[in-house]
């Protein structure tokens, strides 16, 4: 079952994509179109197109393309039946119901429902008897009543069953909580096993205020010391943030990016409310976009130890690859935030708050670190931080922040600034070359097809994909040329299936008179869409005319005669018969 074409043509007409994406991108108008920074990926100079002609926007950096749709399922990781929700919901009118097949949605919404039922039962666990050490551990780490209250802490219980008949009682089936990764299923297969016991539970909630799963932490000192809710469908580690929820609301555009639950927690306790943490993974490049969009400014508060220094430098890249200005904080005396504020009491938030305001900024963090590697009384070290520094330096796509820091460097190191300047510029040709030589690179690995993930084939039948989706481009672009094409090929000339079915489906739409378009993202995955506007936009539909047409149809066709040896072996016999069959009517 599917959703009617006339409710999706009547959900687009009144989702104006403009309005939706400016939620999210600052868009500005060039000509008939719209630009801004792909929320998709990392980018300082704008590749995302919105056309709102036809409804629909294409990234020129990443290849994200879709309709409005497809954008709210990617900026709001949902599914294609809730992305429509959301959108209905949004214009005020009806999804019509029991037309549509929604079956993983039912089971994420029940994943959620199983999470919340879960993370009152830990919290209520938490002021039973049986949850005593629970709590008394969280007082003893300074967390009062109030706290817990605010993140919904709790305590699961040694019991491997507790949670499990909770749930059970409450209607939950089995694979629902086993789903939820809230239990497993024992060895034997025969029952399930609460996957938290003995820990104190911190529940990890979306921006939406939906609990997608948990962290817990063991009383003693026992391993792991944490354990979290691994990936389910209605859980991605790697795209959320622990307490983003809280931190979005602040209004300050600035983020405190803490290791752990627990430092974000004592953070928020001394009034900074706008710390966020990961789950248990080092940060990824997904993270540092969406943080992009609740803040302009990231400042690191990571461990004072080794792995958290090194976690530092991988942080500073990944955020300033998505945009943001970034500050680096060393934590004095102690190993985290949340040592530290505990060991000054009372003094605790004004004294971190100091340390705030004197972090500074990411160079400076990487050029100090790099300083204390080298003795610079010695020439020849001296020489070797000059040259590190300045790959530093000249990696700062800014040449006014550059030429701050070859000041600095000039004075520190007593050496001329114009001979500084000198060597920062053939280290800046030198990446500029290399940059160049990546470029072409992927220019070329994309003309090959050969990282083509939705058609795969195209890198075995490049010259033939390519003209079937200059075709496929071409017949959007010029629908009345579908009857004139239709005369000479059908989509079983097609060379790759996913073009085939794409053409398909296109010239289908084309016949019944309706733009392919509008249900595209219905029946296709948000990827293929993807593909379906890369292919538009690849193509130049200045040059289009029917010689040119014609000309793809004759290199389809011609390359389908090709049939070789190898080709053969990969059909099945009913394949060869029609394959043959046609060449037989043809000539
Ligand atoms: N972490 C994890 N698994 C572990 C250890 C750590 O997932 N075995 C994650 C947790 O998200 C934790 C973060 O890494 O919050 C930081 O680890 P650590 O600094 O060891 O924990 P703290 O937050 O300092 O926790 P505590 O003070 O309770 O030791
Ligand atoms: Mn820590």
């Amino acid at each position: 079952m599917a959703l009617p074409d006339g409710f999706l043509y009547e959900l687009k007409e009144r989702s104006d994509i403009t309005d939706v994406v400016s939620g999210y991108v600052n868009l500005k108008r060039r000509g008939r179109n719209m630009v801004g920074l792909c929320p998709f990926h990392s980018e300082k100079t704008p590749s995302f197109n919105l056309y709102p002609e036809n409804g629909s926007f294409y990234c020129f950096g990443c290849g994200a393309g879709g309709d409005v749709i497809t954008f709210i399922m990617k900026i709001e990781n949902l599914d294609y039946i809730e992305a429509v929700k959301f959108l209905a919901q949004r214009a005020g009118i009806e999804v019509p119901e029991n037309s549509y097949d929604d079956g993983m949605g039912k089971l994420r919404m029940r994943i959620f429902e199983a999470n919340r039922e879960a993370a009152r039962f830990y919290n209520k666990k938490l002021y039973e008897p049986e949850g005593k050490e629970g709590l008394d551990y969280l007082y003893r780490r300074e967390l009062p009543d109030n706290i817990i209250r605010r993140f919904g802490l709790g305590y699961s219980p040694k019991s491997r069953y507790a949670l499990c008949d909770h749930l059970r009682s409450l209607g939950f089936k089995d694979s629902e909580i086993v789903a939820a990764n809230l239990a497993f299923r024992s060895q034997d297969g025969r029952r399930i096993v609460d996957r938290f016991s003995d820990r104190v539970m911190f529940p990890i909630i979306d921006l939406r205020g939906n609990v997608i799963g948990f962290g817990g932490r063991i009383l003693t000192d026992q391993k792991p010391k944490y354990l979290n809710t691994s990936d389910t469908p209605a859980f991605k580690k790697s795209a959320n943030l622990f307490s983003l929820n809280n931190a979005k609301n602040t209004g300050e555009r600035t983020l405190i990016l803490c290791e752990g639950y627990i430092d974000v927690i004592a953070l928020s306790k001394a009034g900074f409310k706008n710390a966020v943490a990961t789950l248990g993974t080092a940060l990824t490049a997904e993270q540092a976009i969406l943080m992009k969009r609740y803040a302009d400014e990231v400042i690191i508060c990571y461990d004072a130890d080794e792995a958290g220094q090194k976690a530092t430098a991988r942080a500073i890249s990944l955020l300033r690859n998505a945009g943001l200005v970034i500050r680096v904080l060393s934590i004095p005396e102690g190993k985290d935030p949340d040592e530290f504020i505990r060991n000054k009491g009372e003094k605790g938030a004004a004294a971190f708050k100091n340390v705030l305001e004197s972090s500074g900024n990411d160079v400076e963090y990487r050029l100090t670190k790099l300083k204390n590697k080298f003795d610079l009384e010695r020439p020849d070290q001296k020489a070797g931080y000059m040259l590190e520094a300045m790959r530093v330096i000249a990696s700062l796509d800014s040449s006014v922040e550059q030429d701050i820091y070859v000041s600095r460097l000039s004075a520190e190191l007593s050496i001329d600034k114009a001979s500084i300047n000198a060597d920062l510029q053939k280290l800046k040709r030198r990446r500029e070359g290399e940059a160049r030589k990546q470029e072409y690179k992927k220019l070329s690995t994309e003309l090959s097809g050969r990282d083509d993930k939705i058609n795969t084939e195209k890198s075995k039948h490049t010259r033939a994909a390519k003209a079937e989706e200059m075709l496929i481009a071409f017949i959007v672009y010029n629908n009345d040329m579908e009857k004139a094409a239709s005369q000479r090929i059908s989509p079983e000339d097609f060379v790759t299936k996913f073009n085939s079915r794409l053409y398909s489906y296109i010239i289908n739409k084309i016949q019944e008179g309706v733009s392919p378009s509008t249900t595209l993202s219905r029946d296709f995955t948000a990827d293929e869409v993807s593909k379906f506007y890369a292919i538009l936009h690849g193509y130049n539909s200045q040059t289009a005319t029917r010689e040119a047409m014609n000309e793809y149809i004759d290199v389809i066709l011609e390359e389908k005669r090709k049939l070789t040896p190898e080709k053969i072996s990969e059909m099945t016999p009913e394949e060869i018969m029609a394959s043959l069959k046609k060449r037989k009517n043809k000539y």
